[in-house]
C-alpha cells in the first residue's frame, strides 16, 4: 500500500461506523468475498471508500429478503468487480420485483391460515396449515395420512 493509498483507505472500525454495520459483519462479508479490504504492513485491514457502496447493496439487497448467496451471485455479475451504479441498482432490483411479490403473495396466504392457529397451539402436521406449509404428505394422497392409513 503507498503513503496516498493509506489516506484513502479507512480502518475496519471507521469503515464500520460509516457502512452502519458490525466489524464482525465486514469480516463475515469479507469471508464471503462480498467485499474485499488490503492487509498494511502490520496486517490490519484497510478499505477503499468504494467499498462503502458494495456494504450498502448488500444492506438494501438484504433488506427486500435476498440471501447473502444470492447478493453475491449479483454482484459478481458485475464486470471486473465494479462497483454498483444506480445503474446496476436499477437493473438488478428489477429483476427482484417479482420476487417481492411472491413474498407478497405468501405473506397474505399465511394471515388468512394463521386465523386457524389463534389460540390453538398444536402445530400438528396433519392439521396445521402454517406448519405444514407445504403440505409434505400431499403426495400420500387426499386428507391426514399419518397414523390413519388403511393396512
Ligand atoms: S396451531 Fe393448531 S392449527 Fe395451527
Amino acid at each position: 500500500m503507498t503513503t496516498h493509498d493509506a489516506g484513502t483507505m479507512l480502518s475496519i472500525g471507521d469503515f464500520a461506523a460509516r457502512a452502519g454495520v458490525a466489524t464482525s459483519t465486514l469480516r463475515y462479508y469479507e469471508s464471503l468475498d462480498l467485499v474485499r479490504s488490503v492487509r498494511t504492513g502490520g496486517n490490519q485491514r484497510r478499505y477503499r471508500r468504494a467499498e462503502l457502496r458494495r456494504v450498502a447493496f448488500i444492506r438494501a439487497a438484504q433488506s427486500i429478503g435476498l440471501s447473502l448467496e444470492e447478493v453475491k451471485e449479483a454482484l459478481d455479475r458485475l464486470p471486473d468487480r465494479r462497483i454498483p451504479d444506480r445503474a446496476d441498482w436499477q437493473r438488478l432490483s428489477a429483476g427482484w420485483r417479482d420476487r417481492i411479490e411472491d413474498q407478497i403473495r405468501r405473506l397474505r396466504e399465511l394471515q388468512e391460515d394463521i386465523d386457524g392457529c389463534v389460540g390453538c397451539g398444536c402445530l400438528s402436521l396433519d392439521k396445521c396449515a402454517i406448519y405444514n406449509r407445504e403440505d409434505r404428505h400431499a403426495d400420500d394422497g387426499p386428507g391426514p395420512q399419518r397414523g390413519f392409513k388403511a393396512p
